[in-house]
């Protein structure tokens, strides 16, 4: 009879991963996710749900959401046929390596990153080739991707980097672009902060793809949006992968709205990049941590202490940070998401006490 336990029907490859999971804490001061701290006006949320309430909510969404992606391809100057759009960004990422990945084939991945490239990647049995940021300031290998670029189905790159906040400049990426045998996966996640993009890129380079997300700048992480630039030939055969009627109508509605209004975030942007930059001074101030340039919305810090006893300390007054310990190369450090002005002031005093504490 069939084993129908799970090490008799889940590949192995799943059962040695660990689930992308996060444990859920309650906290005053909540910079452990790397959200948009500044809520969408309340105007612009009422609309949204006008525009929702004017449809039926009995009928399936557009098979291709036309609207949005017209939208989408006005705000980048980007081909419409070589947009897709996905229930957050990180649907793109599964829909990308699925068609590009599986057993005999490899992805070259810069450790530490995004945890779900390597996930994906050991889902669909792919072989995870791993470059090792320099430890001392986090910078990208670029000899070692390029090695590995050479040899490789898919090089991803998320730009600037999560958890450590680090840019690669557009030269560099320019040539990854050039040695890559597969596709470049280029994660702009968190580019708003950074102020660079890869996206003239996409006129030259037919093995790029560029990857966004509605949760981070653009404040819409409740609701679930991402998007993908890529040649059209590319975005065809992805679109195969992803599944149908994969955004609901009112995300389409919120995303339509907030890019057609992006002017209302432009303010938020430019004062979590000036906060990024306080709290990164004022970090720099204190011996007894080490703070990581960054070009996101968070900072990344290595203490004298343990992580968990530092995370620990922090939560006991009310402040949430990301123990990202367990990452390559990250022993001993925190990510901290950059909030409002007084939550950054709050945990930089919380921080202190906490240093103090034997
Ligand atoms: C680098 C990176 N890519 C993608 C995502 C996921 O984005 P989404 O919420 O659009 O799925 C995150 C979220 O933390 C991220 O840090």
């Amino acid at each position: 009879m069939q084993d129908l336990s799970p090490s008799g029907v889940v590949k192995p490859e799943v059962r040695g991963l660990t689930a992308y999971t996060l444990k859920h804490f309650e906290a005053d001061v909540k910079l452990d996710q790397n959200e948009n701290p500044h809520e969408l006006p309340a105007d612009l949320k009422r609309a949204v749900v006008e525009r929702v309430l004017s449809r039926p909510w009995g009928r399936y969404p557009e098979f291709v959401p036309t609207a949005v992606i017209k939208t989408l391809a006005k705000f980048t100057g980007w081909k419409e046929e070589g947009i897709l759009v996905g229930n957050g960004s990180n649907e793109l990422i599964q829909a990308v390596l699925s068609v590009t990945l599986g057993p005999g084939r490899r992805i070259a991945v810069p450790q530490p990153t995004f945890t779900l490239y390597k996930l994906m990647a050991t889902t669909l049995q792919s072989e995870v080739v791993e470059v090792f940021l320099n430890p001392e300031n986090m910078t990208f290998d670029l000899d070692g991707l390029i090695q590995a670029a050479r040899t490789s189905d898919v090089l991803v790159i998320c730009n600037p980097n999560n958890p450590t906040g680090t840019l690669m400049q557009t030269d560099a990426v320019v040539t990854l672009l050039k040695n890559a045998r597969g596709l470049v996966l280029l994660d702009e996640a968190y580019h708003e902060f950074s102020e660079q993009s890869a996206r003239p890129l996409l006129e030259k380079h037919r093995n790029l793809v560029v990857l966004r997300t509605f949760s981070k700048a653009m404040a819409m992480a409740g609701l679930r949006f991402g998007y993908m630039m890529a040649d059209p030939d590319i975005a065809r055969e992805v679109y195969k992968a992803k599944l149908p009627y994969n955004v609901n109508i009112f995300t389409l509605a919120a995303a339509e709205i907030v890019v057609e209004r992006r002017a209302v975030l432009s303010e938020a942007i430019t004062s979590l990049i000036r906060e990024r930059d306080r709290v990164t001074g004022e970090l720099q101030k204190r011996p007894a941590v080490k703070v990581f340039p960054s070009k996101t919305n968070f900072v990344l810090i290595k203490a004298g202490k343990p992580a968990r006893e530092l995370f620990d300390a922090l939560y006991a007054q009310g402040v949430l940070v990301r123990d990202v310990s367990a990452y390559p190369l990250l022993d001993r450090c925190l990510r901290v998401s950059i909030g409002l002005l007084e939550e950054n002031d709050r945990f930089l005093k919380a921080l202190d006490r906490a240093l103090e504490k034997k």
